[in-house]
């Protein structure tokens, strides 16, 4: 049972790897994917799966495989400001990704059926919140999630920049999904099988384009008997920040550009693929169709294998022979950590700007 691309050992490696099947292609979404830690979305005791590119369900959590995350994020062309709902947001994975593209003042929203799923969610977002390296190097838009069909999106909702829906919809359901979007926005979605991204181009007018060949497990169906009747999910307000948080946002902006400023070599990447691992016969193929197997997707190769094989091999490691030795990896500093925590200020204010996070 493989990936569309080779298990890694670690969430870098899993990266290193979509780059070089070029699923990963703008350097936005590298810095997304590798400041988040996929096994982090796993259950204890799963982990050990979560750097292969596979999909895992376990009870209602459900998490779609690596190189589908890789080729939604890519085709929504997220942007800092952007408002963004994730229809079946599940794990909150892919919509904590998208928070750190959009910054904090774009909009994330997602609706997810299940309350135990949005629930653990939460639970996702608040440890990355309080407890991940990465925090600290990006600007976040906190995703908000709800419970709910997101077949039944109350009419009056407002629409959005960018759309992405996690399960499979119905060909009765497309035109519903491309109401949701503004003019000039981008939905993705997996329909009559195939990952196509939709460009909204005017009131009545819209551009679809075929990314990927899926297979995804279908959105759940509204509950259509009237005894059971439920009522329409409502989508988050658009609130406004308060002025407190405002200056919270500028004033780590501001320390930040100093940080960057008094050292220009720092990179945002905490690992620009150091680490690159010698593979017998690594394979390199881009996969482009998936079928469910039980609960798993199953990427099923369509083109002819294109296997590298020892020959080539051997000629890199020539080529390497060259090259620098790699340096063990050098402890992540947190700058504006540091800088907070050196500011002639109470205490109170300095956990504020940290968001109360101990590390
Ligand atoms: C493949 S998972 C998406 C995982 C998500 N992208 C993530 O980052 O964890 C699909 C999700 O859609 C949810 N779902 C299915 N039908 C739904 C519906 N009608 N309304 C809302 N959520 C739905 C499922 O419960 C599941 O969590």
């Amino acid at each position: 049972m493989g990936g569309a691309v080779s298990a890694g050992e670690d969430n870098d490696d899993l990266i290193d790897n979509l780059k070089e099947a070029q699923y990963i292609r703008t350097e936005r979404v590298e810095q997304a994917f590798r400041a988040i830690d996929r096994g982090d979305y796993y259950l204890e005791g799963y982990r050990d799966n979560a750097y292969k590119d596979l999909a895992w369900k376990h009870g209602n959590i459900h998490l779609s495989a690596p190189c589908i995350y890789s080729e939604v994020m890519e085709a929504l062309k997220l942007q800092q400001g952007l408002s963004f709902l994730n229809l079946g947001s599940g794990t909150g994975y892919l919509s904590t990704m998208v928070g750190l593209i959009i910054g904090p003042f774009g909009v994330n929203h997602g609706v997810e059926l299940h309350k135990d799923v949005v629930e653990y969610a939460n639970e996702r977002l608040d440890d990355f919140i309080k407890n991940s390296d990465s925090f600290d190097r990006f600007e976040f838009c906190e995703p908000h999630f709800v419970v709910g069909n997101c077949l039944e999106i109350s009419s009056d909702s407002h629409q959005y920049d960018r759309i992405y829906c996690g399960a499979g919809v119905q060909k009765d359901h497309e035109n519903y999904m491309k109401i949701l979007l503004k003019v000039g926005g981008i939905l993705v979605m997996p329909i009559e099988d195939q990952l196509t991204q939709i460009i909204r181009t005017g009131q009545s007018s819209w551009e679809s384009k075929n990314i990927l060949a899926v297979s995804f497990a279908p959105l759940v169906q509204q509950n259509r008997t009237d005894s059971n009747k439920s009522e329409a999910v409502v989508l988050p307000a658009l609130s406004v920040r308060s002025l407190q948080d405002l200056s919270r946002i500028y004033i780590r902006r501001t320390l930040s550009s100093l940080i960057n400023e008094e050292n220009p070599n720092r990179t945002n990447t905490p690992r620009a693929s150091q680490k690159r691992k010698r593979r017998r016969c690594r394979r390199r193929r881009r996969i482009n169709t998936y079928v469910f197997v039980g609960n798993q997707l199953i990427p099923q190769p369509l083109d002819s294998e294109e296997d590298e094989c020892i020959e080539q091999e051997s000629k890199d490691e020539e080529q390497e022979k060259d090259i620098e030795p790699i340096k063990p990896e050098e402890p992540q500093v947190n700058h504006l950590r540091d800088k907070i925590l050196s500011l002639p200020l109470p205490e109170s204010l300095k956990a504020y700007l940290l968001y109360y996070r101990k590390k």
